[in-house]
């Protein structure tokens, strides 16, 4: 396949490929888009953001903004304009968040400090995904829902009126947190939210950046993190990272394909991302970051991968929430590593864009891999390489762009093609991956 070639298309083929090499740039941060075109929204006069992920999930967030009342223009390719009124007012048709689980939890929040009523529904994996665990806290607040039995979207939200709360998570979620802070900005009091353990902290940080005051505190009962209500945000400038939970699918392919050597470049370095290179270095991985810099309140670096022989190693539980999106690649790389990955206290992967856990078993299995289920875990038993024990096979990826990506990188490295049934909803995260990887030499075609 001529690099540059190929969009994801509905069914792809991955064929084992020669070295991978090559000096590329993240999409930027799914996270941090998000939150930056709602603050913008939030915010009065105008936001200016580069870098913007221009995936399916953040440009939902977009048109939802422009809905809530904001002007949102696109400047060129990642530069956007968000012109914020200080507040949202009432959308006049429903909001569609897509495949957007953070889109979805974090609208709701920043929708819930405002006399408005809204309506939010996504696709189909959308639709399945546990919102309680956002409504609880917001009905505290003061907030009042309806939807289908268990609050799955679609649902209708009457915002207002809101008083604060303090928050402990039950389950280490930012969606949460974020859902709670947001809500908190126009709340009578201090909304607290306790982590005990902390989760990725993005928010947080562009309230800094927006000029919001929000106190983050380190306690006996875990990261506190506490916000006035009735705070006015300003809109600012800034630049988006780029993306390690999507970084990571070229660098994971760099480890595992012979002779490979990708830089990504611009990638965002916050610790409490930082899960998945730990997790690879444990395993024997040659990762390099160079050019360490500030950007947007965050620390951007140059990551580069090279070819690297793999062990097995046991994940501690305590690093999931910095890693949580990076179990299906890690499980790609357990692949290809001489002994077991052990993967545990990962129940959370069973509610994401889909059974994370299942669907990565049964994908290696599919492809020729031993790996084990457990109710919150995956072990994935590795072998070396020498004998090609990854055979390819077919992945179904339920619908879901994480799976799909990690099918096609296993392919690159395995002993025969990997088809996967699905790729078109890669953009929903990384549009441009099936071109950035041909581009570093990856053989990617439509199946
Ligand atoms: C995200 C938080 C994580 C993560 C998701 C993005 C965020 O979800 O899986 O892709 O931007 O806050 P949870 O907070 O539900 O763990």
């Amino acid at each position: 396949m001529k690099p540059g070639s190929v969009t994801a298309q509905a069914k792809m083929i991955a064929r084992p490929a020669g070295p991978l090499r090559g000096h590329v740039r993240a999409p930027g941060d799914k996270s941090i888009s998000h939150r930056a075109l709602i603050l913008g929204a939030l915010a009065n006069g105008v936001t200016e953001i580069d870098g913007l992920l221009e995936g399916d999930d953040a440009l939902r967030t977009a048109g939802a903004m422009r809905a809530f009342g904001a002007a949102v223009d696109r400047l060129g390719p990642g530069r956007w304009r968000i012109t914020g009124r200080g507040g949202l007012t009432e959308p006049a048709e429903v909001i569609d968040c897509g495949n957007a689980g953070t889109g979805a939890r974090l609208i709701l929040g920043a929708a819930a400090g405002f006399d408005l009523a809204a309506t939010l529904t996504g696709d189909a994996s959308l639709r399945g995904r546990p919102m309680a665990r956002v409504l609880e806290p917001l009905g505290q607040m003061g907030a009042r829902w309806i939807g289908r039995a268990g609050g799955h979207l679609p649902l209708s939200l009457r915002g207002g009126d809101l008083k604060a709360v303090t928050w402990r998570l039950v389950q280490p979620s930012a969606q949460v947190k974020s859902a709670v802070l947001l809500a908190g900005l126009n709340a009578a009091g201090e909304t607290r939210v306790i982590e005990p353990v902390p989760t990725r902290d993005h928010t947080e940080r562009l309230l800094w950046v927006f000029g919001a005051r929000v106190d983050v505190e380190d306690t006996a009962e875990g990261r506190v993190i506490a916000l006035g209500g009735g705070q006015a945000l300003s809109g600012a400038r800034l630049t988006v990272p780029g993306d390690p939970s999507s970084a990571a699918f070229p660098l994971v392919a760099a480890l595992i394909v012979p002779g490979s050597e990708v830089t990504m470049e611009g990638v965002l370095l916050n610790p409490l991302r930082g899960g998945l290179f730990e997790t690879l270095r444990e395993m024997g991985a040659d990762l390099a970051v160079s050019r360490p810099r500030q950007e947007g309140g965050e620390t951007v670096g140059d990551v580069t991968a090279r070819h690297s022989v793999l062990r097995g190693v046991t994940v501690p539980p305590a690093r999931a929430a910095s890693m949580i999106d990076e179990y299906p690649i890690l499980a790609v790389a357990a692949a290809f590593a001489r002994g077991p990955t052990v993967m545990r206290g990962i129940g959370e992967l069973r509610v994401k864009e889909s059974d994370r856990i299942a669907a990565m078993g049964a994908a290696l299995a599919a492809c020729g891999v031993e790996a084990r289920e457990e109710d919150e875990g995956l072990v994935v038993m590795g072998a070396s390489g020498a004998n090609h024990p990854v055979a390819g096979g077919e992945v179904r990826t339920h619908g879901d762009h994480r799976v799909a990506m990690s099918g096609l990188v296993l392919g690159l490295g395995a002993g025969g093609p990997v088809v996967v049934d699905e790729a078109a909803m890669i953009t929903t995260s990384f549009p441009g991956f099936a071109e950035l990887m041909a581009a570093l030499g990856a053989d990617l075609g439509v199946a």
